[in-house]
């Protein structure tokens, strides 16, 4: 049943999860713009990709590869348009970990919990470097 907490169990559930996220994301105080008004996110176009990433990441299967894309280059260029900052960041993992709550509880729960705070880290890092100037982009990332 749809409303019960049970742990993250295919790729629907990964979709059931985007789906929210995203869609709380874009309607948040503090970083809906950057989605909406600097990104213009078509959504029905980037969730597939968004799932693929995810489905890669907890299920291992690879199906990211064949976008050839690169997160942290695509959140270069976002940077150049609207400097993404720590507190952008924040608020980005706290929704992500309170609709991770609200849907889901279990190993691969805490484990997409434990992957997105990491990378969330590190593009926080990149971008930083990239804002004072420590690193050039656009380069290989
Ligand atoms: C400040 C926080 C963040 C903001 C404002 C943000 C915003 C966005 C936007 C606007 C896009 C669409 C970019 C485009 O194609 O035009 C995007 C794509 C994406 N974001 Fe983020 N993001 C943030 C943090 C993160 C973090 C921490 C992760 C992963 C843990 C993440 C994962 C992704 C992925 C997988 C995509 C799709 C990349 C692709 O198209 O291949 N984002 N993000």
């Amino acid at each position: 049943m749809d409303n019960l907490i049970r742990d993250i169990e295919d790729r629907n559930d990964i979709d059931r999860l985007m789906l929210r996220f995203y869609s709380r994301v874009m309607a948040d105080d503090l970083i809906g713009y950057i989605f909406t008004d600097v990104a213009k996110l078509d959504l029905d176009r980037h969730l597939p990709v968004i799932g693929d990433f995810w489905e890669t990441i907890i299920f291992q299967t690879g199906v990211y590869t064949r976008h050839g894309r690169n997160p942290l280059q695509v959140h270069g260029e976002l940077n150049e348009k609207e400097p993404l900052l720590p507190e952008h960041f924040r608020r980005w993992l706290e929704i992500f970990t309170q609709i991770t709550d609200e849907l889901f509880a279990g190993e691969k729960a805490d484990f997409i919990k434990v992957r997105a705070a990491a990378i969330a880290e590190r593009m926080m890092q990149f971008v930083g470097g990239v804002q004072r100037g420590e690193i050039s982009f656009p380069r290989s990332v």
